[in-house]
C-alpha cells in the first residue's frame, strides 16, 4: 500500500498553493517573472518550479521527501538503492563509469553504448573494450553472451562490462546468461537500460536487467512518461562502494534540480507500481494493432526473428525493415513526416515507431489510410553499402579528450586518429570512437552516405571531421 504515496509530488502540489514572500531563486518568483509571452498557461506550471525550500528536502543530500521517494521507486523495481537523475539517462551512463572504474581498469564495452560513455572513459582514465554488435539481415541487433565470454577470455582482468539493453530497436541481450560470465570472471556488470524500463511490469516484454546486474539506468521519460529527462539509476546487490556511488551520482547531476522534474518521476513511479501491469498491457495491445497494419505494406522486425538469434525484442519497438522490401528507409521516413506522422528515427536501412502509453488506438487507422496511399514504388533504395569494419584503436579516450584537434575534410583525412565518435543520426552504432584509426573504407562509407542524405553526428555541413593534431 505505501506504493500509494508519491511524496514529492503530494508535497509540491500543497506547497504551490500556498503564498510566501518570495527572496530566494529561482529568479521567476512562481512564474510572476517569467517574460510576457510566457505568463499564462505556462507561468501555471511554474508554480511548481521551487527549490530547496523547508520540507522540501535536498537531492543531492536527500533526508526527506526525496529520500522517501527514492527509497518508493528502488521497492518497486527491486533496486538496493535507486537515485533520480535530473540530467537524463546520460548522467546515469556517466556515474555508472565513474562509480567503478579506476585509471588503467579495462572496460568490456557493446559497440552500440550511449556516446555519454564516453566523458566517464576521458574522466576515469578506464580503457574500453569494445565488444560488436550482432546483426541479421542489416539489422543490428546486440552483444551475444558469445562476444562477452571472447572478450572476458581476452581480458580475464577486466573489472567490468557495460551493456546496452534493450538496444534503440528493443532488441534485448541475454543478461542471464552474461551475468554468469561476469559473476565467474568477476567483473561486474553495468546495464544501460535506459529503453527498457517498462519490462518490469509485463511477462510479455523481455526480462528487465534488475536480477542480474550491479547498476542500471532508466531513462523514465523515454518510456514511462516522466518530463525530459527524467531518469533513474538503481543499484543492485552487494559488490558496488555505495559511498562512491552518491558522490559520483551527485557530480554528474546539477546542484539545481527541477523540482517539477522530480514530481514526475515519483509520480510515474505510483502510477507503474500501481498499474503499470495495465498500463504495459495496453501499450502491448496497441503495438500489436499497429504491427498488424504495417505487415500489410511492409516487413518488420519480429520477435521469432530477435529470438532465433538468442535475442529477445520488445514488441513496443517496430522497426520497419525498409531496405529488406526494396525501399529507402530516408525517403520513407519523409514522405510519412510530410503526412504528419513522426518516427523515433529512420536511416537508409529501416524506420523505427515507438508505442509510448500515450498512443492513441485511433492513430493506428489513420495510418493505415495513409499508408494505403503511398508511393512505395517511388521510394527504391538505391542505397546498399555494407557497414564498414570497426577501425583500429590508436590511444585511448582519455589521451584524445585533452589533445587538441582540428576539422579536415573527409577526403583528406584516411590516416589520421578521429577526436570525435562519429555517429548516424539518430543514434546507430558509431563507425568511428575517439581515438580509432580513420580507414580508407570508413571514409568511402561516410562520403557516400553523407551524399545520399545521411546525417552523422561528428561531422560537420562541411563534410569535416574532427581529428587528433
Ligand atoms: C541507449 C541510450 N542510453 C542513454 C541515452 C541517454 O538518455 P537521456 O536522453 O535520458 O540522457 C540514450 C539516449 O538516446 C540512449 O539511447
Amino acid at each position: 500500500m505505501e506504493q500509494n504515496k508519491a511524496p514529492i509530488w503530494d508535497k509540491l502540489k500543497k506547497y504551490q498553493k500556498k503564498e510566501h514572500i518570495w527572496l530566494h531563486v529561482p529568479a521567476h518568483c512562481g512564474g510572476a517573472g517569467l517574460p510576457p509571452p510566457l505568463q499564462g498557461e505556462f507561468a501555471a506550471w511554474a508554480r511548481y518550479d521551487l527549490t530547496e525550500l523547508p520540507g522540501l528536502d535536498d537531492l543531492a543530500e536527500p533526508g526527506g521527501i526525496i529520500a522517501r521517494a527514492q527509497m518508493l521507486a528502488a521497492r518497486a523495481f527491486g533496486a538496493a538503492e535507486t537515485f533520480f537523475l535530473v540530467n537524463g539517462a546520460s548522467a546515469g551512463v556517466r556515474a555508472m563509469i565513474r562509480a567503478v572504474c579506476n585509471p588503467g581498469d579495462i572496460i568490456l564495452i557493446g559497440r552500440n553504448a550511449h556516446r555519454s560513455h564516453l566523458e566517464a572513459l576521458a574522466f576515469t582514465g578506464a580503457e574500453p573494450r569494445y565488444l560488436p554488435v550482432a546483426e541479421a539481415g542489416g539489422m543490428p541487433l546486440n552483444v551475444t553472451a558469445e562476444a562477452v565470454r571472447d572478450g572476458l577470455r581476452r581480458f580475464p582482468q577486466a573489472k567490468a562490462v557495460f551493456i546496452t539493453s534493450p538496444s534503440y530497436y528493443g532488441v534485448a541481450a541475454d543478461l542471464a546468461a552474461i551475468a554468469e560470465l561476469t559473476r565467474e570472471a568477476r567483473a561486474l556488470l553495468l546495464v544501460d537500460e535506459a529503453h527498457g524500463a517498462h519490462f518490469a511490469f509485463s511477462q510479455d516484454l523481455p526480462e528487465p536487467a534488475g536480477p542480474y546486474c550491479d547498476l542500471r539506468v532508466q531513462s523514465w521519460h523515454k518510456t514511462l512518461g516522466a518530463l525530459t529527462p527524467g531518469a533513474v539509476l538503481h543499484c543492485h546487490g552487494e559488490r558496488i562502494d555505495r559511498k562512491r556511488l552518491r558522490r559520483a551520482v551527485q557530480e554528474v547531476q546539477t546542484s539545481s534540480p527541477s523540482y517539477p522534474l522530480l514530481a514526475t518521476l515519483d509520480a510515474v513511479r505510483r502510477e507503474m507500481a500501481l498499474r503499470g501491469a495495465k498500463t504495459t498491457a495496453e501499450m502491448l495491445r496497441m503495438a500489436a494493432g499497429l504491427r498488424r497494419v504495417l505487415r500489410d505494406f511492409l516487413p518488420l522486425f519480429e520477435r521469432r526473428e530477435a529470438r532465433q538469434s538468442g535475442f529477445d525484442l520488445d514488441e513496443t519497438r517496430i522497426t520497419v525493415l525498409a531496405a529488406r522490401a526494396g525501399i529507402c528507409g530516408l525517403a520513407l521516413g519523409r514522405h510519412l513526416s510530410e503526412q504528419g506522422i513522426e518516427v523515433e528515427l529512420y536511416n537508409p536501412h529501416h524506420l523505427l515507431a515507438i508505442v509510448s502509453p500515450g498512443y492513441k488506438v485511433e492513430w493506428t487507422g489513420q495510418l493505415a489510410g495513409i499508408l494505403a496511399g503511398m508511393p512505395f514504388s517511388e521510394m527504391a533504395q538505391t542505397f546498399d553499402r555494407p557497414l564498414p569494419p570497426p577501425p583500429p584503436p590508436v590511444c585511448l579516450p582519455r589521451e584524445v579528450y585533452f589533445r587538441p584537434a582540428k576539422p579536415v575534410k573527409l577526403e583528406e583525412a584516411v590516416g589520421d586518429v578521429a577526436a570525435e565518435a562519429v555517429v548516424c543520426s539518430p543514434p546507430g552504432i558509431p563507425l568511428l570512437l575517439p581515438g580509432e584509426r580513420i580507414t580508407a573504407e570508413i571514409a568511402e562509407y561516410l562520403i557516400a552516405a553523407r551524399q545520399y542524405g545521411v546525417v552523422f553526428q561528428g561531422i560537420d555541413s562541411l563534410g569535416r571531421i574532427n581529428v587528433c593534431q
